[in-house]
Protein backbone atom coordinates (compact mmCIF):
# COMPACT_ATOMS: atom_id res chain seq x y z
CA UNK A 1 0.00 0.00 0.00
CA UNK A 2 2.61 2.69 1.36
CA UNK A 3 4.62 1.58 -2.38
CA UNK A 4 1.41 2.77 -4.22
CA UNK A 5 1.68 6.14 -2.81
CA UNK A 6 5.12 6.78 -3.58
CA UNK A 7 6.23 9.49 -6.18
CA UNK A 8 7.35 8.12 -9.36
CA UNK A 9 10.94 6.98 -9.12
CA UNK A 10 13.91 7.89 -11.55
CA UNK A 11 14.79 5.50 -14.34
CA UNK A 12 17.45 3.08 -12.78
CA UNK A 13 18.93 3.39 -16.43
CA UNK A 14 19.70 7.39 -15.88
CA UNK A 15 21.03 6.83 -12.42
CA UNK A 16 23.87 4.43 -13.81
CA UNK A 17 24.87 6.78 -16.50
CA UNK A 18 24.79 9.49 -14.04
CA UNK A 19 27.35 7.99 -11.27
CA UNK A 20 29.64 6.76 -13.85
CA UNK A 21 29.87 9.87 -15.56
CA UNK A 22 30.67 11.32 -11.72
CA UNK A 23 33.11 8.55 -10.92
CA UNK A 24 34.97 9.17 -14.54
CA UNK A 25 34.71 13.15 -13.81
CA UNK A 26 36.77 12.74 -9.81
CA UNK A 27 39.70 10.35 -11.89
CA UNK A 28 40.38 12.86 -14.08
CA UNK A 29 40.38 15.55 -11.38
CA UNK A 30 42.82 13.32 -9.29
CA UNK A 31 44.80 12.44 -12.48
CA UNK A 32 45.35 16.28 -12.91
CA UNK A 33 46.24 16.85 -9.02
CA UNK A 34 48.12 14.18 -8.55
CA UNK A 35 51.73 15.78 -9.69
CA UNK A 36 50.61 19.00 -7.94
CA UNK A 37 50.56 17.67 -4.31
CA UNK A 38 53.64 18.49 -2.51
CA UNK A 39 56.10 15.52 -2.26
CA UNK A 40 55.57 12.91 1.12
CA UNK A 41 57.65 14.39 3.90
CA UNK A 42 61.13 12.60 3.89
CA UNK A 43 60.47 12.15 7.88
CA UNK A 44 57.91 9.54 6.59
CA UNK A 45 59.35 8.20 4.16
CA UNK A 46 63.08 7.62 6.46
CA UNK A 47 60.48 5.94 9.05
CA UNK A 48 62.73 4.52 11.89
CA UNK A 49 63.10 0.90 11.63
CA UNK A 50 60.33 -0.28 14.59
CA UNK A 51 61.99 -0.98 18.21
CA UNK A 52 62.71 -4.84 18.93
CA UNK A 53 59.57 -4.56 20.85
CA UNK A 54 57.44 -2.81 18.39
CA UNK A 55 58.85 -5.93 16.07
CA UNK A 56 58.10 -8.64 18.89
CA UNK A 57 54.79 -7.50 19.21
CA UNK A 58 53.70 -7.00 15.37
CA UNK A 59 55.21 -10.81 15.61
CA UNK A 60 52.31 -12.23 18.09
CA UNK A 61 55.62 -13.29 19.93
CA UNK A 62 55.32 -10.78 23.17
CA UNK A 63 52.83 -13.09 24.79
CA UNK A 64 56.00 -15.72 25.28
CA UNK A 65 58.61 -14.85 28.04
CA UNK A 66 61.55 -14.53 26.12
CA UNK A 67 64.40 -16.45 28.70
CA UNK A 68 67.62 -15.06 26.12
CA UNK A 69 66.05 -11.84 26.99
CA UNK A 70 69.07 -9.49 28.49
CA UNK A 71 67.56 -6.08 30.50
CA UNK A 72 71.50 -4.75 30.19
CA UNK A 73 71.52 -5.05 26.87
CA UNK A 74 68.22 -2.67 26.74
CA UNK A 75 69.01 -0.40 28.96
CA UNK A 76 67.61 2.88 28.02
CA UNK A 77 68.44 6.86 29.90
CA UNK A 78 65.31 6.99 31.69
CA UNK A 79 65.80 10.65 32.70
CA UNK A 80 65.77 11.53 29.06
CA UNK A 81 62.32 10.83 28.33
CA UNK A 82 59.47 13.60 28.90
CA UNK A 83 56.76 13.49 31.84
CA UNK A 84 53.89 11.85 30.43
CA UNK A 85 51.31 14.86 28.92
CA UNK A 86 48.36 15.40 31.34
CA UNK A 87 45.33 15.13 30.93
CA UNK A 88 42.90 18.81 30.44
CA UNK A 89 41.20 19.94 33.48
CA UNK A 90 42.58 16.92 35.83
CA UNK A 91 42.71 18.05 39.33
CA UNK A 92 43.58 15.87 42.39
CA UNK A 93 41.09 14.54 45.04
CA UNK A 94 41.28 16.73 48.01
CA UNK A 95 39.76 15.34 51.23
CA UNK A 96 38.75 17.17 54.51
CA UNK A 97 42.59 16.58 56.33
CA UNK A 98 43.92 18.05 52.61
CA UNK A 99 42.10 21.32 52.71
CA UNK A 100 42.41 22.01 56.11
CA UNK A 101 45.49 24.21 55.88
CA UNK A 102 44.36 26.50 53.10
CA UNK A 103 43.70 29.11 54.92
CA UNK A 104 46.15 29.41 56.85
CA UNK A 105 48.29 29.25 53.96
CA UNK A 106 46.70 32.08 52.45
CA UNK A 107 46.95 34.07 55.68
CA UNK A 108 51.00 33.40 55.36
CA UNK A 109 51.51 34.25 51.98
CA UNK A 110 49.20 37.60 52.40
CA UNK A 111 51.24 38.45 55.62
CA UNK A 112 54.61 37.54 54.30
CA UNK A 113 57.02 38.77 51.06
CA UNK A 114 58.05 35.43 50.10
CA UNK A 115 59.33 33.49 46.50
CA UNK A 116 60.85 30.20 47.43
CA UNK A 117 59.16 27.88 50.11
CA UNK A 118 59.96 24.37 51.28
CA UNK A 119 56.94 22.68 53.41
CA UNK A 120 58.69 20.26 55.66
CA UNK A 121 56.58 17.30 56.45
CA UNK A 122 54.32 17.71 53.42
CA UNK A 123 52.28 14.55 53.84
CA UNK A 124 49.66 14.68 50.94
CA UNK A 125 51.65 17.88 49.40
CA UNK A 126 48.53 19.90 50.09
CA UNK A 127 50.36 22.84 50.97
CA UNK A 128 52.81 22.83 48.36
CA UNK A 129 49.58 22.83 46.13
CA UNK A 130 47.87 25.77 48.11
CA UNK A 131 51.22 27.63 47.73
CA UNK A 132 51.91 27.21 43.94
CA UNK A 133 48.25 28.07 43.50
CA UNK A 134 49.22 31.16 45.31
CA UNK A 135 51.88 31.53 42.38
CA UNK A 136 54.79 30.87 45.53
CA UNK A 137 58.09 28.61 43.73
CA UNK A 138 57.10 25.82 46.73
CA UNK A 139 59.09 22.21 47.15
CA UNK A 140 57.77 19.65 49.79
CA UNK A 141 59.65 16.93 51.59
CA UNK A 142 58.25 14.15 53.30
CA UNK A 143 59.57 10.71 55.09
CA UNK A 144 57.25 8.58 54.15
CA UNK A 145 57.27 7.57 50.18
CA UNK A 146 53.88 5.14 50.12
CA UNK A 147 51.90 8.66 51.71
CA UNK A 148 53.31 10.90 48.60
CA UNK A 149 52.94 8.04 46.43
CA UNK A 150 49.16 7.36 46.94
CA UNK A 151 48.41 11.33 47.47
CA UNK A 152 51.08 13.13 45.50
CA UNK A 153 52.19 11.09 42.78
CA UNK A 154 51.69 13.89 40.53
CA UNK A 155 53.51 16.26 42.33
CA UNK A 156 55.91 13.48 42.98
CA UNK A 157 56.49 13.15 39.21
CA UNK A 158 56.88 16.86 38.52
CA UNK A 159 59.78 16.72 41.20
CA UNK A 160 57.86 19.03 43.63
CA UNK A 161 57.86 16.87 46.52
CA UNK A 162 60.56 14.30 47.28
CA UNK A 163 61.02 11.00 50.32
CA UNK A 164 63.34 12.42 52.53
CA UNK A 165 64.20 13.26 56.71
CA UNK A 166 64.04 16.41 58.20
CA UNK A 167 66.99 15.16 60.47
CA UNK A 168 69.25 15.35 57.24
CA UNK A 169 67.88 17.63 54.77
CA UNK A 170 69.54 17.67 51.01
CA UNK A 171 69.20 21.26 50.39
CA UNK A 172 72.34 23.46 50.69
CA UNK A 173 72.28 26.41 52.76
CA UNK A 174 69.51 29.17 52.76
CA UNK A 175 67.69 27.74 50.08
CA UNK A 176 64.67 28.58 50.38
CA UNK A 177 63.20 32.09 51.05
CA UNK A 178 60.42 30.46 53.59
CA UNK A 179 60.69 27.10 55.72
CA UNK A 180 57.15 26.27 56.54
CA UNK A 181 55.87 23.22 58.24
CA UNK A 182 52.51 22.00 59.19
CA UNK A 183 51.55 19.76 62.61
CA UNK A 184 54.83 18.04 62.14
CA UNK A 185 57.02 18.73 64.74
CA UNK A 186 55.41 17.20 67.40
CA UNK A 187 55.32 14.16 65.73
CA UNK A 188 59.18 13.70 66.10
CA UNK A 189 61.65 11.69 68.89
CA UNK A 190 63.06 14.46 71.43
CA UNK A 191 66.34 13.34 70.80
CA UNK A 192 65.60 14.54 67.25
CA UNK A 193 64.74 17.92 68.10
CA UNK A 194 68.11 19.43 68.46
CA UNK A 195 68.68 18.04 64.22
CA UNK A 196 65.43 19.04 62.64
CA UNK A 197 65.73 22.72 64.45
CA UNK A 198 69.22 23.08 63.41
CA UNK A 199 68.20 21.53 59.57
CA UNK A 200 64.86 23.59 58.89
CA UNK A 201 66.81 26.54 60.20
CA UNK A 202 70.05 25.90 58.29
CA UNK A 203 67.96 25.83 54.82
CA UNK A 204 65.60 29.09 55.10
CA UNK A 205 67.10 32.34 53.75
CA UNK A 206 65.17 34.16 56.39
CA UNK A 207 61.75 32.91 57.27
CA UNK A 208 60.61 29.81 58.87
CA UNK A 209 56.94 29.45 59.91
CA UNK A 210 55.13 26.71 61.77
CA UNK A 211 52.41 25.18 63.64
CA UNK A 212 53.17 22.65 66.03
CA UNK A 213 50.63 21.20 68.35
CA UNK A 214 51.12 21.72 72.27
CA UNK A 215 48.37 19.04 72.94
CA UNK A 216 48.36 15.25 72.93
CA UNK A 217 44.36 15.52 73.58
CA UNK A 218 43.21 12.88 70.71
CA UNK A 219 45.74 12.11 69.97
CA UNK A 220 48.40 10.52 72.97
CA UNK A 221 50.31 7.69 70.90
CA UNK A 222 51.13 10.42 67.93
CA UNK A 223 52.32 12.89 69.58
CA UNK A 224 55.59 12.35 70.96
CA UNK A 225 57.17 15.45 71.43
CA UNK A 226 54.97 17.61 73.40
CA UNK A 227 57.04 20.71 74.77
CA UNK A 228 55.98 24.82 75.32
CA UNK A 229 55.97 27.82 73.35
CA UNK A 230 59.12 28.86 74.89
CA UNK A 231 61.02 25.90 74.90
CA UNK A 232 60.64 25.79 70.84
CA UNK A 233 61.38 29.03 70.84
CA UNK A 234 65.05 28.66 73.12
CA UNK A 235 65.69 25.86 71.16
CA UNK A 236 65.08 27.48 67.56
CA UNK A 237 67.13 30.74 69.09
CA UNK A 238 70.24 28.02 69.47
CA UNK A 239 70.13 27.63 66.29
CA UNK A 240 70.04 30.68 64.65
CA UNK A 241 66.53 31.81 64.33
CA UNK A 242 64.62 34.22 66.72
CA UNK A 243 60.90 34.73 67.32
CA UNK A 244 58.86 36.71 64.75
CA UNK A 245 56.59 37.98 67.39
CA UNK A 246 54.65 40.28 65.10
CA UNK A 247 53.95 37.45 62.72
CA UNK A 248 52.96 35.37 65.33
CA UNK A 249 50.89 37.29 66.65
CA UNK A 250 49.11 38.28 63.74
CA UNK A 251 48.37 34.41 62.64
CA UNK A 252 48.10 33.19 66.26
CA UNK A 253 44.33 33.10 67.16
CA UNK A 254 43.48 33.89 70.78
CA UNK A 255 40.44 33.77 72.90
CA UNK A 256 40.95 34.96 76.56
CA UNK A 257 37.43 35.82 76.91
CA UNK A 258 36.49 31.99 78.05
CA UNK A 259 36.87 31.20 81.94
CA UNK A 260 37.02 28.17 84.10
CA UNK A 261 33.75 26.93 83.77
CA UNK A 262 34.26 26.88 79.97
CA UNK A 263 37.11 24.64 79.57
CA UNK A 264 36.77 20.60 79.13
CA UNK A 265 39.39 17.96 79.27
CA UNK A 266 41.86 19.70 80.91
CA UNK A 267 45.74 17.99 81.25
CA UNK A 268 49.01 19.15 81.94
CA UNK A 269 51.11 18.54 78.69
CA UNK A 270 54.88 18.73 78.39
CA UNK A 271 57.95 17.08 80.04
CA UNK A 272 58.50 18.02 83.34
CA UNK A 273 62.20 17.37 83.01
CA UNK A 274 62.80 19.09 80.13
CA UNK A 275 60.87 22.77 79.18
CA UNK A 276 58.25 22.49 81.94
CA UNK A 277 54.56 21.09 81.81
CA UNK A 278 51.59 23.93 81.12
CA UNK A 279 47.29 23.25 81.03
CA UNK A 280 45.53 22.41 78.03
CA UNK A 281 42.28 22.15 77.84
CA UNK A 282 39.08 21.91 75.00
CA UNK A 283 36.63 24.55 74.65
CA UNK A 284 33.82 24.93 72.52
CA UNK A 285 35.37 26.66 69.67
CA UNK A 286 35.07 25.67 65.69
CA UNK A 287 38.43 24.35 64.32
CA UNK A 288 39.45 26.72 61.83
CA UNK A 289 37.40 28.16 59.11
CA UNK A 290 35.27 25.23 57.56
CA UNK A 291 35.50 25.08 53.88
CA UNK A 292 32.92 23.26 51.27
CA UNK A 293 33.34 19.61 52.62
CA UNK A 294 36.25 19.80 55.78
CA UNK A 295 34.80 18.34 58.59
CA UNK A 296 33.94 20.58 61.16
CA UNK A 297 35.41 20.30 64.33
CA UNK A 298 33.44 21.65 67.71
CA UNK A 299 36.01 21.44 70.16
CA UNK A 300 39.09 22.83 70.06
CA UNK A 301 42.12 23.15 72.50
CA UNK A 302 43.47 26.03 74.42
CA UNK A 303 46.25 26.83 76.46
CA UNK A 304 44.41 28.79 79.27
CA UNK A 305 47.86 30.50 80.51
CA UNK A 306 47.36 32.93 77.58
CA UNK A 307 44.21 32.15 75.86
CA UNK A 308 46.20 30.84 72.40
CA UNK A 309 44.16 28.31 70.25
CA UNK A 310 45.35 25.52 68.15
CA UNK A 311 46.57 25.37 65.63
CA UNK A 312 49.75 26.97 67.54
CA UNK A 313 51.70 29.13 65.10
CA UNK A 314 55.14 29.92 65.37
CA UNK A 315 57.53 31.87 63.33
CA UNK A 316 60.81 32.84 63.69
CA UNK A 317 63.39 35.03 61.24
CA UNK A 318 67.10 33.70 60.61
CA UNK A 319 69.70 36.32 62.30
C1 LIG B 1 64.62 -12.34 23.03
O1 LIG B 1 65.76 -11.67 23.57
C2 LIG B 1 66.92 -11.81 22.75
C3 LIG B 1 68.09 -11.15 23.53
O2 LIG B 1 67.79 -9.87 23.92
C4 LIG B 1 66.65 -11.13 21.42
O3 LIG B 1 67.80 -11.30 20.57
C5 LIG B 1 65.45 -11.77 20.76
O4 LIG B 1 65.13 -11.08 19.57
C6 LIG B 1 64.26 -11.73 21.69
N1 LIG B 1 63.13 -12.42 21.09
C7 LIG B 1 61.96 -11.81 20.96
C8 LIG B 1 60.90 -12.64 20.34
O5 LIG B 1 61.73 -10.69 21.33
C1 LIG C 1 70.35 10.97 30.21
O1 LIG C 1 69.49 11.97 29.71
C2 LIG C 1 69.62 13.22 30.36
C3 LIG C 1 68.54 14.14 29.84
O2 LIG C 1 68.46 14.11 28.46
C4 LIG C 1 71.02 13.75 30.14
O3 LIG C 1 71.16 14.99 30.82
C5 LIG C 1 72.02 12.76 30.69
O4 LIG C 1 73.33 13.17 30.41
C6 LIG C 1 71.80 11.37 30.07
N1 LIG C 1 72.65 10.40 30.73
C7 LIG C 1 73.39 9.53 30.06
C8 LIG C 1 74.17 8.57 30.88
O5 LIG C 1 73.43 9.52 28.84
Amino acid sequence: MLLSQRPAQPRPGLLIQCALAAFILLLCYFAIRRPCTAPAPVEAAAAPAPSPLAAAAAAGSLQYVNVTYDPLAHSINASSYPHPKRRAGFKAVNNANAIKYDSYVGDVVSKLPFETVLDAGTGNGQLVRALRARNRAAWGIELSQAVLERDAADLLAAGLVEQGSLTDLPYADSQFDLVFSADVLEHILPDQADDVVRELVRVAKRDLVLSISLKSIHNDELHTLLRPRDWWEALFAEHGAVPNRALVWALQQKDVSFIRDDYNDCRQEGDAEDGGRFEVCTVQQTWLVGAPGQEVRPHRAITPANGELEPWMFAFRKV
